[in-house]
């Protein structure tokens, strides 16, 4: 440990336990995710914990209209928003509730304090109450006409056509959204925290470098103007906390949800034996930063500072907040389809793939993202598969073959070696500022030197010479450390792959520190392909999915994807086909083609890495194949009467390259294996003589 061990509890904002996790959230839960994995990786004692924020009305009238409890609705949302985040890898150490005994208990005695302090208030406020359902209506909850462009439907507290603001008993006829009835106006009690106590205090923390510039300058505007009484009650019939003096009445949602990060800490310290008041007392030394949105920036830098020092905690070390995801350069919107919901994704694509883009793109601001289809394919296929584990696959075949799995003791190029080393210090000081995107920046410019010091070396060619083992051996040992090192800084963002890295290369879990140490003499493991390249057709499949579930498929929308046909354009395709099938004469045994059309094939030379069985499948052979700096490919062959997995393994072929894959029912084919003979066991791959290299075009 090179830097004193620190220790750090982390937050990201509690998800509503009334919807999924869409890619939106991700983009805060991955960003959290990162700095808690590159923080344990340097040793630090470092917790991210989280929790279904579970209250509110929306939370209460939903389960009513699905006819179960609001329990048992949190309980099956939490279950589908655990499930999703542990497929997105990202690891909290705790994952609680708002609706647990700890939350309550907490936000009592946050409550009690704050009021024996003399920081709560009471009095009467009129509000819109739906006579039949016999409940106040939240603002959301009652539609009418624009008072002011006489749009209809509009919300109670805005209108989407003209943006005017307003209060629901301006609107025109208005309904509740609840029952239909016509609201009428009530009174009653409310509660209030009383946050221009905490002005002086909020003016000097803004100023402490607490929040990000930007953020800073948006507070300082807000503290200019006099801060008023927060309404932190809420009239039964409401799913929360009864407030412990007050009968009748709840904590407001956003009263608790903030507390519910002390409650999922509580938690883990039962569970882990740990200290709370060390991470949560007046006095804390700990470190505590809260990721969240640009949208509730207020809540966490206002309200919440002022409501634990009211109640004797301690206050935030850091609240970093990030901006909204738009996708393909628009806003994220259900009815244009672009909500794209984790589970969606995670039916098509690789989750790390969106991790290391999310990470090449954030920066410590407070600047939305975008999520560019075309940009998040070629950044993936060029970086990560035909970038980093490209250079593993290029060198373990020989490792593995030549020198019995075992690494090299000498080190050829000590001096690009230590350059990688030294990069360390540098990606590291981006990671903790949360400038992901200069880290991603910094670990593939590393990762074009180690592929120029392969292309170099030419460990293909040096293979074929006679007596010059020893440096082959060198080479692929040096590019097997110099890979390692790539995932050693890559590893807080691909956690999977990091993972199958480390089996192959034989080590135990990598930390930050170790990096210092090459591998020498060491015994690596046969290699498996790490990652495989995007398939447009999975990106065109996650859009025809969420468009399917919304019922729309609407022209031109964002989500086209690049080079995807329109449905207009594509059913005009079709009608020409057919056309043109009806005037083609008959088909003889040999189709004629072109020479240009068989110009456009594009055959490249590939090492079948492997070889397998697939299941149910009587006449495919699975083939993963290394192209070289091409990555890797997925091919089912089928070659199965010809040819056992063991015979292929190792060989070299030609591939067609440039084939639209196809999705099998064992999965996506990526091109196609070139054999010729009769059929059954007569069927011969094509091989190309041992000097050709992986990736090489056919001419
Ligand atoms: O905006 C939201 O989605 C809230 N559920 C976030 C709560 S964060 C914290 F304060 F609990
Ligand atoms: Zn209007």
């Amino acid at each position: 440990m090179l830097t004193p061990k620190r220790k750090i509890l982390l937050t990201s904002a509690l998800p509503y336990a009334n919807g999924p996790i869409h890619l939106g959230h991700l983009v805060e839960y991955i960003q959290t995710d990162i700095w808690s994995r590159f923080q344990k990786m340097r040793g630090h004692d470092c917790y991210y914990v989280c929790a279904d924020d579970a209250h509110g009305t929306p939370i209460m009238l939903r389960a009513e209209k699905l006819g179960i409890t609001p329990e048992a609705l949190i309980e099956q949302v939490s279950a589908e928003h655990q499930r999703d985040f542990a497929a997105f890898a990202v690891d909290f150490d705790y994952y609680y509730s708002t609706h647990s005994d700890e939350n309550r208990e907490l936000a009592e005695t946050i409550y009690t304090r704050l009021r024996d302090g003399g920081h709560i208030t009471t009095r009467n406020v009129e509000q819109a109450y739906d006579p039949e359902k016999e409940m106040f209506l939240p603002d959301r909850f009652v539609k009418g006409e624009c008072p002011r462009c006489h749009t209809p439907d509009q919300y109670g507290d805005n209108c989407e056509a003209c943006g005017a603001t307003y209060s629901p008993s301006e609107l025109i006829n208005p309904v509740s959204a609840v029952s239909g009835a016509t609201p009428v106006t009530r009174s009653s009690e409310h509660y209030f925290f009383c946050l221009q106590h905490f002005s002086d205090m909020l003016r000097d923390w803004i100023k402490q470098g607490h929040v990000q510039e930007e953020m800073a300058n948006k507070l300082s505007e807000w503290l200019d103007n006099e801060l008023r009484e927060w309404d932190i009650s809420r009239d039964a019939p409401y799913f929360g906390f009864e407030i412990p003096d007050a009968p009748g009445k709840y904590f407001y949602v956003w009263l608790d949800a903030p507390i519910g990060y002390m409650a999922s800490f509580k938690k883990l310290c039962a569970k882990k034996g740990l200290d709370f008041d060390e991470f949560w007392g007046a006095d804390a030394k700990t470190e505590l930063y809260h990721f969240i949105g640009k949208d509730i920036v207020y809540f966490h830098a206002l309200f919440w500072p002022a409501m634990l020092e009211g109640a004797g905690f301690r206050k935030p070390s850091g609240i970093f907040t990030h901006g909204f995801l738009t996708v393909n350069g628009e806003k994220m919107s259900k009815s244009r389809g672009t909500f794209i919901k984790a589970s969606t994704y995670l039916n098509h694509l690789n989750p790390e793939y969106l991790r290391y883009y999310f990470a090449a793109k954030l920066g410590n601001n407070v600047q939305d993202l975008d999520l560019n289809f075309d940009d998040f394919s070629s950044r993936v296929n060029s970086d990560l598969v035909g970038k980093v584990v490209n250079i593993a696959s290029r060198c373990a075949g020989f490792i593995n073959k030549r020198f019995d799995g075992v690494l090299s003791t000498e080190i050829s190029e000590p001096d690009l070696l230590a350059e990688l080393v030294a990069a360390g210090d540098h990606i590291a000081a981006s990671y903790e500022n949360r400038d992901y995107n200069r880290a991603m920046r910094e670990i593939m410019a590393l990762a074009d030197r180690a592929n120029q010091y392969i292309d170099h070396k030419q460990p293909w060619v040096v293979a074929k010479e006679k007596g010059k083992d020893a440096e082959l051996h060198q080479i692929c040992s040096m590019g097997i450390n110099l890979f390692r090192l790539l995932i050693t800084y890559l590893k807080p963002v691909l956690p999977i792959t990091t993972e199958k890295a480390e089996a192959f290369l034989n080590v135990q879990p990598i930390n930050w520190d170790a990096r210092t140490q090459p591998l020498s003499g060491h015994r690596i493991n046969p290699f498996k392909p790490l990652m495989t390249r995007i398939d447009p057709k999975a990106i065109e499949a996650i859009i025809d999915a969420e468009r399917d579930a919304l019922g729309v498929r609407p022209e031109g929308s964002a989500l086209r994807v690049p080079g995807k046909m329109s449905e207009a354009e594509s059913e005009k395709k079709i009608e020409k086909k057919v056309a043109k099938k009806t005037e083609k004469p008959e088909a003889t045994d040999t189709d004629i083609i072109s020479f240009d059309d068989f110009a456009k094939v594009d055959l490249r030379i590939a090492l079948i890495a492997k070889a397998e069985h697939v299941e149910g499948a009587d006449k495919l052979l699975q083939l993963t194949l290394d192209l070289g700096e091409m990555g890797t490919r997925n091919v089912f062959a089928g070659i199965k009467s010809a040819y056992q997995p063991e015979d292929l393994e190792g060989k070299l072929t030609v591939y067609v390259a440039n084939l639209a894959p196809r999705k099998m029912r064992f999965g996506i084919s990526e091109g196609m294996v070139l054999a010729a003979g009769p059929g059954g066991e007569d069927l011969w791959i094509l091989e190309p003589h041992a000097g050709a290299q992986p990736g090489m075009k056919v001419k």
